[in-house]
C-alpha cells in the first residue's frame, strides 16, 4: 500500500516535471515599457529603419511598431508582437499585434507604437485618450505568427535599384513567427548562386546580380535555429523594375 503510493507520488513528479520543461518560455509575455511615435500621423512612419517604405506605414492596418533590441540588426524586420499595457482600468486583455518596420528606442522602451496600435490597446476611445497622455506606458508582449490572409510572400524591388546593375528588394507578406536569415539569389536556368547581402533592416542587395530571369533561396529559421530553405515558385523576371513587386507563389504558416 505504502510502496504504491510512494510509486503514485515518483510518477505524479515525473509528469509535473515533464509538463515544465515542456513549456518553455517562447510563449510566455516579457514585461517592458512601449511609447508611440511622436509628431506622427496614426500610422507608422513612411522611412522607417526596415527598409520597408511606405508598406511599413501602413502594413497590417496600421498597427506597426518600431523596436529598440528586438529589431536585431534588422533581422526583426517583419516579426509579430502581441503587446498588451497592463493598467487595468485602460487596457484590454488582448492588446494589439503589431508587426516591426522601424528601429528606436525611448524612454527604457522595448516599442514605439503607431499612435493606432498604441490607442488599440486601450479598452475604449475614452481610455486611448488617457492612455495616450500617458506617453510611456507598462506592457507584456510575446512575439505571434504574423498572418496575411490571401497573399503570398511578395518581393518587392527596391526604388534604389537599377536594371542590370543594382538590385536592391525587401519581402513582403511573410506569415508565421521565424526569421529570415540569409538569402541566396540564383541564375534560373543553370542555378548558379549568390549569397547577398542583408545591406540595412529587411533590404537584400546584390551588384552585378546575375542576368536573366532570377530565383531567390530564403532561409527561415526559428528561435532555436532549426532552418527551412525555402524557393519561390515563381521567378522574378529578366526585365525586372526598381518599385515593382513579383508575387513569389509561396507562402509559410510557421
Ligand atoms: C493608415 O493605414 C490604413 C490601413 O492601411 C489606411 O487605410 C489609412 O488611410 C492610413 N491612415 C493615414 C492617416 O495615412
Ligand atoms: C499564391 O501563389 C499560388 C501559386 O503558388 C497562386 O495559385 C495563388 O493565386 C497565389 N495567391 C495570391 C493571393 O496571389
Amino acid at each position: 500500500m505504502a510502496l504504491s503510493l510512494l510509486c503514485f507520488v515518483l510518477i505524479a513528479t515525473f509528469l509535473f516535471m515533464q509538463t515544465l520543461a515542456d513549456t518553455s518560455c517562447t510563449d510566455c509575455f516579457v514585461q517592458s515599457h512601449a511609447s508611440f511615435y511622436p509628431n506622427s500621423e496614426e500610422n507608422g512612419t513612411d522611412t522607417g529603419a526596415c527598409g520597408f517604405g511606405s508598406f511599413g506605414a501602413t502594413i497590417n492596418g496600421g498597427d506597426v511598431s518600431a523596436a529598440s533590441s528586438l529589431y536585431r540588426d534588422g533581422v526583426g524586420c517583419g516579426a509579430c508582437y502581441q503587446v498588451r499595457c497592463t493598467n487595468s482600468v485602460y487596457c484590454s486583455g488582448n492588446g494589439v499585434t503589431v508587426v516591426l518596420t522601424d528601429q528606436g528606442s525611448g524612454d527604457n522602451t522595448d516599442f514605439i507604437l503607431s499612435q493606432r496600435a498604441f490607442s488599440g490597446m486601450a479598452q475604449s476611445k475614452d481610455a486611448a485618450t488617457s492612455l495616450l497622455a500617458l506617453g510611456v506606458v507598462n506592457i507584456e508582449y510575446r512575439r505571434v505568427s504574423c498572418s496575411y490572409p490571401n497573399k503570398n510572400i511578395t518581393i518587392k524591388i527596391d526604388e534604389s535599384s537599377s536594371n542590370p546593375h543594382y538590385l536592391a528588394f525587401v519581402l513582403w507578406f511573410q506569415q508565421g513567427k521565424r526569421d529570415i536569415t540569409a538569402v541566396q539569389l540564383c541564375e534560373t536556368q543553370n542555378f548558379v548562386c549568390k549569397l547577398l547581402d542583408r545591406d540595412h533592416g529587411a533590404v537584400w542587395t546584390s551588384t552585378s546580380p546575375p542576368s536573366g530571369p532570377l530565383t531567390l533561396r530564403m532561409l527561415f529559421s526559428t528561435e532555436d535555429g532549426e532552418d527551412t530553405r525555402i524557393v519561390p515558385v515563381n521567378n522574378i523576371p529578366e526585365n525586372w523594375k526598381a518599385g515593382d513587386t513579383y508575387d513569389s507563389g509561396v507562402q509559410v504558416d510557421q
